[in-house]
């Protein structure tokens, strides 16, 4: 744990935000918040992966979501903004969950988001009743994989839902031949990503019933075929740039894609 505290550190990102987002003196909040989703959004695909998330969930207006691992917050701020939810966010970095709530409050989103220094490990996270969970990019961090998605179970009602929006190891390829630094850790030991059928496993010791499942191909191409730009959100340290070379080459090598996996709790 103490590694992937250290890997998600970025003193440098709530600068780079507010330059990028507040140099926009002449713009209303509505343009500045739909400006901002292109620099906060912290997985494979940004702003078109979490539109894609919430055309999956089709989730009713004013739903209660749970988001773990939710980082500076931009999904929580996507579901919020477009999706009408209320969202409660948790994170394991302190820094992270600081930028969040800080940029919630910038942009007017302290009411309808929370967020708190949490670890989904925790075992005291306590039992709740929240309609989703949104997971997005955490797995990769997570080794012990049943004990996060019981936990996250628990914060859940009876036949809500968790949707998983994870790179998974290919099957074929095996999880070997990665370049380090990748987007979620520094080096080989911090690497927790799995395979599908790992993922259906802890699920289902979880209690949850798997009922949707798709790679994501479609975000391929465009990373493919288009080299990492120069200017990239200092998501996590001073190398991110590296970090994204080396997934893209990781995504070319075909060690892991981008899934969505929806589960309900049975
Ligand atoms: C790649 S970022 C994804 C951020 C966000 N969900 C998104 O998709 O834009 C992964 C996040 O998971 C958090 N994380 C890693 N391990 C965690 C744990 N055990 N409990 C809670 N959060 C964790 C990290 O601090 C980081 O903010």
């Amino acid at each position: 744990m103490k590694n992937t505290s250290e890997h998600y550190n970025s003193d440098a990102y709530l600068s780079y935000f507010k330059d990028k987002v507040g140099g926009l003196s002449n713009c209303n909040r509505a343009e500045k918040i739909e400006k901002s989703f292109k620099y906060d959004q912290f997985h494979i695909g940004g702003v078109a992966a979490t539109q894609k998330l919430l055309a999956l969930m089709g989730g009713a207006h004013g739903d209660c979501v749970l988001d773990v691992g939710c980082g500076f917050g931009g999904v929580a701020r996507y579901l919020t903004y477009s999706g009408g939810f209320k969202v409660f966010g948790l994170d394991l970095s302190a820094s992270y969950v600081s930028v969040a709530q800080s940029i919630d409050k910038w942009l007017g989103f302290s009411d309808q988001i929370s967020c708190e220094r949490r670890d989904i490990c925790d075992p005291q996270l306590g039992v709740r009743d929240f309609d989703w969970v949104v997971w997005s990019h955490l797995g990769m961090n997570i080794e012990n994989k049943d004990l996060a998605l019981i936990n996250c179970s628990n914060a859940m009602k009876k036949s809500g839902k968790i949707i998983i929006y994870d790179v998974l190891l290919s099957c074929a390829v095996g999880g070997g031949g990665a370049t380090y630094p990748l987007p979620w850790a520094s080096m080989p030991c911090d690497n927790h990503a799995n395979d599908l059928k790992s993922y259906k496993n802890s699920l289902l010791k979880a209690g949850f019933k798997v009922i949707y499942i798709e790679k994501y191909d479609d975000i391929l191409p465009e990373i493919l075929e288009n080299e990492v730009p120069l200017d990239v959100p200092p998501f996590a340290g001073a190398d991110f740039r590296e970090c994204l070379v080396n997934l893209r080459q990781f995504l070319a090598q075909g060690i892991g894609a981008p899934w969505f996996i929806i589960a309900e709790k049975m």
